[in-house]
């Protein structure tokens, strides 16, 4: 770890996860625990609980989970050392700089170098933009595009020169390695022999939250494929959790995003005064991207090109959005043209009209509808079905209703009462995800993953419990495929007295499924009284022992060895009267 545990504890003493949580999300006291809506994923009834004396939370939902670090790590997209350091700091703790333990070290730096490295080519391109002689035919290009020299600072506009190997050159002069530059993404080419992946392309740095410079978008001057070429996924770029120009965007006083295709039509919008623009990263959006947007804004406003590639991508993108919690209205650009095109036509005012025209998704719907035939109704019919069943507002959706019915011709109570019939399927299914989401899911017949919960649970409640388990069970009992189990169970039984909260074991792994078992595992109830609660552990490791020996039978070759496991076998039926509970409890 980077920071001595010492200190990790202590900020996490001091940092209590209900009040750092409810900064984000409006919490409910239900006994011991909080409840609230799940701000990773999209839900009407709260799912997501927050456990006080275990100072963890975990999503009865979509199942993630952890202690206040990871929360914030997931909230703001940040790293362990970057949580610990805002709590730190809001606690009043000082943090030692120097404790980093050499991978760490190197990891950090590693990308602390990556980030410089994008940087330094950004600026690169941005020289080579504004002072080459030889980028006189992209400052053309991007004058005739009306580019202004203010919007091209603004957004870091460059250009990557057409030699192949100016970009290497500099930015090896600089003391960046190969390695690191072919991992950004820049370079191509190995054993000394290098080129600029990008050349002769005006560039758009791709900005994450936070201001830096994590990927490009080269788009050619004039005609040529490909259009745009864009950086891969990188240590430091993935494209389906960014959105261009969200940096900006994200301080935006307007209270609705626009969502827009592409880089140039984002640029035109800033420039323009919609400074609310963003852009997903020639993918189709992401529930990541949509999540990111609600981060910032409540409402949404979809504006993609109103060809038929355009309005596809609209219709997959609606549910998206509203999935992340997102109002959402859809905009078509007329005559064909990129929103772009469009406002270099028209101008600001013009387009600020047509955004109070966007439609709501089902008006959007119905708009694609061919209304002339009957064929057409009939189709148009079941997709509005579909619609106005998710529609989650009970007025609302009447007055949908009754708008679908009038515009397709038919009787307002026959459709409600179908809407109604299908809704009630509908949210019957929804309820019974949830409720599967919940169960722990257990491979093997006979649940050894609720055994598994219930013996880490009982362990971190318990401490005298903690010695019990560590003699009865051997840690290779647990599934191969939990480590994160495996490990806490280490964690738990190399510590036999003393104060462990659930919260703490979360900084055994990074890894966010990791995190996401582990909350589920011990967001699991145990009993109150001793009795129960003699039964309860007994029976949690006759489960886990009994699949573990079985498993071992099955692989057993040794006919000594096979006979030693019947009797372990045997054992386990007497286990329960061996058992000091009274002891576990005290
Ligand atoms: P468009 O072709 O609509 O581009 O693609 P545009 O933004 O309107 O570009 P201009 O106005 O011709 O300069 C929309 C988006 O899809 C991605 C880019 O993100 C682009 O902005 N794209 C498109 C690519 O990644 N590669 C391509 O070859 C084309
Ligand atoms: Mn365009």
């Amino acid at each position: 770890m980077y920071y001595p545990d010492e200190k990790v504890q202590e900020v996490r003493d001091r940092s209590d996860i209900v009040s750092v949580v409810s900064r984000y999300v409006s919490l409910t006291r239900r006994g011991n625990n909080y409840f609230g809506l799940c701000p990773f994923h999209s839900e009407k009834t709260p799912s997501f609980s927050v456990n006080a004396p275990g100072q963890f939370f975990h999503c009865f939902g979509c199942g993630v989970g952890g202690n206040v670090f990871t929360f914030l790590q997931r909230m703001e997209n940040i790293t362990f050392p970057e949580a610990l350091e805002q709590l730190a700091e809001e606690a009043h703790i000082e943090l030692p700089q120097t404790e980093m333990s050499p991978e760490e070290k190197a990891r950090i730096d590693r990308r602390e170098k990556m980030r410089l490295a994008n940087r330094d080519a950004a600026r690169f391109f941005y020289m080579q933009l504004t002072q080459s002689p030889y980028a006189q035919q992209a400052r053309d290009y991007l004058d005739s595009r009306k580019v202004t020299t203010e919007y091209l600072k603004k957004f870091g506009l460059g250009y990557a020169p057409i030699s192949r190997n100016q970009l290497c050159r500099y930015l090896m002069d600089k003391g960046y390695s190969a390695e690191l530059l072919k991992s950004l993404n820049l370079i191509g080419g190995d054993n000394g022999k290098y080129y600029d992946r990008f050349f002769n392309r005006v560039m758009f740095p791709i900005f994450d939250v936070r201001g830096n410079v994590i990927a490009f978008g080269g788009r050619v001057i004039g005609k040529g494929e490909p259009k745009y070429l864009n950086s891969s996924d990188t240590e430091l770029f993935n494209k389906r959790k960014n959105l261009y120009a969200m940096n900006i965007a994200k301080r935006s006083r307007r209270k609705e995003a626009l969502l827009v295709e592409g880089y140039m039509d984002v640029f035109s919008l800033h420039q323009a005064g919609f400074d609310n623009a963003v852009a997903s990263l020639g993918t189709s959006l992401t529930s990541e991207q949509a999540m990111l947007i609600r981060r910032y804004f409540e409402e949404v406003c979809v504006v993609y090109d109103s060809d038929a590639a355009g309005t596809n991508a609209a219709r997959r993108a609606v549910p998206i959005l509203e999935q992340a919690g997102l109002k959402v209205r859809v905009m078509q650009v007329p005559g064909n043209k990129d929103p772009d095109d469009y406002i270099k036509a028209n101008g600001h005012d013009a387009f600020e009209q047509l955004i109070e025209t966007a439609m709501d998704p089902v008006s959007f719907e119905l708009s694609l509808s061919n209304m002339n035939t009957v064929d057409g109704r009939v189709e148009a019919l079941r997709t509005m079905k579909d619609r106005l069943m998710r529609i989650q507002d009970d007025s609302e959706r009447q007055i949908h209703i009754r708008d679908v019915a009038s515009r397709l011709q038919i009787d307002p109570a026959t459709l409600a009462r179908e809407v109604e019939e299908a809704r009630r399927s509908y949210e019957s299914a929804d309820y019974w995800k949830a409720r599967d989401a919940v169960r722990p899911k257990g491979k093997e017949p006979g649940g050894t993953r609720i055994a598994e919960c219930q013996i880490l649970a009982l362990m971190v409640r318990f401490p005298a419990m903690r010695r019990q388990m560590a003699e009865r069970i051997p840690e290779t009992d647990f599934p191969e495929e939990d480590q994160i189990v495996r490990t806490a169970f280490r964690y738990l039984k190399e510590r036999p007295d003393g104060k462990v909260l659930a919260g703490d074991l979360f900084i055994l792994t990074e890894d966010e499924k990791e995190q996401d078992i582990l909350s589920r595992v011990l967001a699991v109830q145990i009993p109150e009284n001793t009795a129960e609660l003699s039964k309860f552990a007994a029976e949690s490791v006759r489960v886990i022992r009994g699949a573990s020996l079985d498993r071992q039978l099955r692989e057993c070759q040794d006919i000594s060895k096979m006979q030693d496991l019947i009797i372990q076998k045997k054992q386990l039926e007497r286990l329960e009267t061996a058992w000091d509970v009274q002891a576990a409890v005290r």
